[in-house]
């Protein structure tokens, strides 16, 4: 269940630290970040969130499941009270993002965030960008109080399964179904310091 409240009118981005609003690349090529809500996503970002899930999602989507269903890719890229972090190269070309909500868990006890997507293009991978965008989506948790990120991972996703799990340290949720495609994975957020 999707959170709606004031959460709309908040620029989210003002919950990151200056210094992370940016991220060097080994060529020191600079990525800045860009919050959006889904109202103001243009129909060519749209056009980009979709493409770039495609190319690197489709082959493990047939994996499992139904298999790649671009339509219904559609939807969820542009599911109600969807907020977005776009990485941009030079400030100019879209080069990765982040999708995530605000939602209640399970029992309906505690807001968390729930990022839905985090994708990059291959050639920005393995270098500590991905790591760095979920640092901003728990800064923005923290923005807002939330106690826990939570988000899905297909099974057949090795390295994205290695990446939240040892990299940035998420356990499987207790509510995760036991899915043999994909499992549900949870981080608890420190305490703000
Ligand atoms: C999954 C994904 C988001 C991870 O992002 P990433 O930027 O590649 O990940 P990072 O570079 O932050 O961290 C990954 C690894 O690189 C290492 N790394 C971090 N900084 C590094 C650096 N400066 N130089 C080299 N390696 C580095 C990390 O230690 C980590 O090591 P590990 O493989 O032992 O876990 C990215 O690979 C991706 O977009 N994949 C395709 C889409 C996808 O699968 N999305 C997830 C859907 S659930």
């Amino acid at each position: 269940m999707a959170l709606k409240y004031p959460l709309q009118c908040r620029n989210h981005m003002s919950c990151v630290k200056e210094e992370d609003k940016t991220f060097t690349l080994p060529d020191m090529k600079t990525v800045n970040f860009v919050g959006r809500t889904l109202s103001s996503l243009s129909q060519s970002m749209i056009n980009f969130l979709l493409k770039l899930t495609e190319r690197n999602m489709k082959k493990m989507y047939t994996f499992f499941n139904k298999g790649w269903i671009r339509d219904e890719k559609l939807k969820e890229l542009t599911k109600r009270y969807s907020f977005y972090v776009i990485a941009y190269e030079d400030n100019k070309t879209p080069i990765g993002f982040a999708q995530y909500r605000f939602e209640l868990n399970e029992e309906k006890t505690k807001s968390i965030l729930y990022c839905y997507e985090l994708q990059l293009q291959r050639r920005y991978r393995g270098v500590g960008l991905g790591r760095h965008m979920m640092g901003l989506l728990e800064q923005i948790a923290h923005g807002f109080l939330l106690k826990e990120i939570t988000l899905t991972c297909q099974k057949a996703n090795k390295r994205a399964e290695r990446f939240y799990r040892k990299t940035l340290g998420y356990k499987t949720d207790t509510h995760d179904p036991g899915d043999p495609g994909y499992v549900i994975l949870t981080k608890a957020l420190p305490p703000a310091r």
